[in-house]
């Protein structure tokens, strides 16, 4: 399995390829959850987490007894929460189940299936460091790759302390520098820049198209300015072309030549409703780069996640274990942290 968290070509993303871009509006998590992905590792599994990581989770949720409350922070669309419901279901069991997150979630209404959510209560632009929960009145926190997303952390931690009180516990899959997730983002990072900074890719796309929207039925005159835009144009697709070679991992830039790519087609039609399509492009494109920024600042050192479970240690919580969690050999997903006393 490749498991790069912010790859493209995701299930969701092949469908919103296929119908074009989506105009979006809202923070960067908020247009990612309304484009319908179930989870932000949607890209290498289809369908909720599965594997290794679905099976962490499980023996999590065998802790739980019915009626007990769980809690989701950074739920996203609610893959999580999800999966608690479904596995207490197999055990014969119902929990309250709730998903927080401080983006503008609402996943019965964004993600398919908005019967299976039923029962589980979501909290739109909530953060995890105030979360609507009294002192002690929750039996199991779950955080995948969100707590590390937080700032400050220490008090996400102390807020999540806070509600599991005495009695509940606490889990977190963490974002690592040693996962596979990690170096993926470093290639996605790159071209980011290649496609934004260095090639400005799209700028010439833009400036190329409009010409066509200018000019006229001729083709452009040698020497004339449609012919030295398209020349800029094709100069910057063979840096693009050449960076794709070198970040195999880059989903982003696939993704980029989708778009121009429709972009063109649509340009020999109809060069207005090119240009409406590569503005709505762009957004999608800057929307995954704000993304993956926040995704690179969330990732800890094993040093940072060391100091978790040290905390979780000096408030109470002696029980707190650290572990890789590999969905397979050699494929590292990141740090898992039981906080529990
Ligand atoms: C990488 S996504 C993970 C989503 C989900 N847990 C999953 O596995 O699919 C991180 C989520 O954390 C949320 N988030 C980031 N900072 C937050 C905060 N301080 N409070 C609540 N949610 C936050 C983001 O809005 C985003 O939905």
């Amino acid at each position: 399995m490749v498991p790069p968290e912010e790859h493209a070509r995701t299930v969701s993303h092949d469908h919103a390829m296929s119908i074009g871009p989506t105009p979006e509006s809202g923070d960067a998590w908020s247009t990612l959850w309304r484009a319908g992905v179930l989870h932000s590792c949607s890209t290498a599994i289809d369908g909720n987490y599965d594997g290794e990581m679905a099976a962490f989770w499980k023996a999590r949720f065998d802790g739980l007894g019915t009626g007990q409350r769980v809690v989701d922070i950074g739920t996203g669309n609610g893959a999580l929460a999800l999966l608690a419901k479904h596995h207490a279901a197999q055990r014969g069991l119902d929990l309250d189940i709730h998903g927080v997150d401080a983006a503008d979630i609402d996943p019965p209404r964004w993600a398919s299936g908005a019967d299976s959510f039923a029962g589980i209560t979501f909290h739109p632009r909530t953060g995890m460091d105030t979360l609507p929960f009294d002192d002690g009145s929750v039996a199991l926190v779950t955080s995948q790759y969100a707590f590390e997303y937080s700032r400050p952390r220490d008090a996400t931690l102390h807020e999540v302390f806070r509600v599991i009180g005495s009695t509940g516990s606490a889990a977190f899959l963490i974002h690592s520098s040693d996962s596979l997730i990690s170096s993926t983002a470093d290639q996605q990072r790159e071209a980011c820049d290649l496609v934004f900074d260095r090639t400005r890719i799209l700028d010439l796309a833009h400036d190329w198209v409009s010409s066509l929207v200018k000019g006229t039925t001729q083709p452009p005159r040698a020497g004339s300015e449609a012919t030295s835009i398209h020349r800029a144009f094709q100069q910057a697709s063979t840096q693009v072309v050449a960076g794709a070679a070198a970040l195999p991992e880059a989903a982003i830039l696939r993704k980029t030549f989708h778009y121009l790519h429709t972009t063109l087609e649509h340009a020999q039609t109809s060069p207005a409703h090119a240009l409406e399509y590569l503005a709505r492009a762009r957004a999608d494109l800057e929307a995954e780069r704000v993304r993956l920024q926040h995704l690179s600042a969330a990732i800890m050192a094993l040093t940072e996640i060391e100091q978790l479970r040290t905390q979780s240690i000096a408030a109470g919580y002696g029980s707190s274990v650290l572990a890789p969690l590999d969905q397979s050999p050699g494929s590292r997903m990141g740090w898992t942290l039981v906080v529990s006393r």
